[in-house]
């Protein structure tokens, strides 16, 4: 069913007529009922379809100090559900997307795209899906709320405290276990927008995917990959992937590699802010992983030298294999579940333990990550 809709919806060539596109976009969804109609025969999880009306209750009409965050499509904000906005609704925090951009067509695919995915897969690390909107000309996301945002937000923050060795692992090893679950799926799904905004961290730092608007069905029978319009994220895409428009699960494991760079290094896959060479993370890095000696100059100075040797060392290797130019020469992400695992902390290290240790001794600005960590 995944397949056929992503057949019905596949990705329209740049050349496409505005005629071509108009009927497409009268195939897409415009309310509940149809949209439980597309999710039928797919939907494991059931969706809440909330109405617009409740989301401005729950978001408190939109206020702009409830931005969490935003991106391609518009904003997501910080909501509340209480008991009295639907019966049977059980309390819980969430996290409201909301697609006000043109509402384009674009965007409503990706909404659809979420909608479709999150609404069939679950995962320890996968972000929940709780519900959506599909009211007139509004096309909104409600997730579970992830209370120390983004790994983004908490790796290349000025004021939050670095994140701990243990803690980057963890977050490697939970995302891992993320993507390796989309690509073991019965039909297998390639994410194809892996990326620090895309991670997602709960209160003891699980990761879990969230922005399932670019995923694809991965390739059936005996092909070896899917044909799509080339859409992610310039600095994580694939080289291959960026070149031909081949997609497979291999991109998403070049993609891992950047992340786990980005992990390992604390800077951004592409920052202009830094000399030539030095702005492409991966052109500047990959080199340097595998000199033993060297790889040490390359490892976040905010670290203050508080990580295993050794498991830098393996950690850098991983991250050299998974960029690769050559997609079949990449491990799969099951070899890199079970590469992270040795690098694991013991759990009780890496929740309270330490890092509350070294919060509590901070000034009063930096406390703001305990007490609202989405504070940056
Ligand atoms: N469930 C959530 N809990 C907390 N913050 C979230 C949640 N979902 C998204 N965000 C914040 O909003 C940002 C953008 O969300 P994302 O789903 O990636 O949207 P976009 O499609 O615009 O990239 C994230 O990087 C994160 O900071
Ligand atoms: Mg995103």
């Amino acid at each position: 069913m995944l397949c056929c809709i992503f057949c019905l919806f596949s990705e329209s060539p740049k050349d496409q007529s505005p005629s071509e596109k108009q009927r497409e976009v009268s195939k897409l969804p415009s309310n509940p009922e149809e949209v439980e109609d597309l999710r039928r025969d797919s939907a494991t999880n059931p969706l809440i379809a909330f109405t617009f009306e409740e989301l401005k209750t729950i978001t408190g009409n939109f206020r702009q100090d409830r931005v969490l965050g935003g991106g391609g499509f518009g904003s997501v904000y910080k909501g509340f559900i209480t008991e009295d906005l639907r019966e049977g609704l059980q309390p819980i925090q969430v996290a409201v997307k909301v697609h006000d951009g043109d509402n384009s067509y674009q965007g409503h695919r990706e909404w659809l795209a979420e909608v479709i995915f999150l609404g069939q897969l679950s995962h320890p690390n996968l972000v929940k899906l709780i519900g959506y909107c599909c009211e007139d000309d509004h096309r909104v996301l409600i997730y579970e709320y992830m209370a120390r945002g983004s790994v983004e937000n908490n790796l290349f923050s000025k004021v939050l405290l670095p994140l701990p060795w243990s803690i980057r692992m963890k977050i490697a090893f939970g995302a891992a276990k993320g993507l390796a679950f989309l690509h073991e799926a019965k039909k297998p799904v390639i994410y194809r927008d892996f990326k620090t905004s895309n991670i997602l961290l709960d209160l003891d730092y699980n990761a879990k995917l969230s922005d399932f608007g670019l995923a694809k069905d991965g390739p059936e029978g005996d092909k070896s990959h899917v044909s799509t319009r080339i859409m992610g994220t310039y600095g994580y895409a694939a080289p291959e992937y960026i070149m031909t428009g081949h997609l497979t699960p291999r991109s998403d494991v070049y993609s891992f590699g950047v992340v786990l760079l980005e992990l390992l290094t604390g800077r951004k896959s592409l920052d202009k802010s830094r000399p030539a060479r030095e702005q492409n993370l991966t052109d500047w890095a990959l080199p340097l992983l595998k000199e033993k000696k060297k790889l040490l100059n390359i490892i976040d100075p905010r670290l203050s030298g508080d990580y295993p040797i050794k498991g830098v060392h393996k950690a850098a290797m991983l991250a050299y294999h998974c960029l690769n130019r050559n997609p079949k020469a990449r491990p799969l992400m099951r070899d890199i579940v079970d590469s992270l695992e040795p690098l694991q902390v013991p759990e009780d290290d890496v929740s309270t333990g330490k890092v509350i240790t070294v919060i509590s001794g901070l000034p009063k600005e930096e406390l703001k990550r305990k007490e609202d960590p989405h504070c940056n």
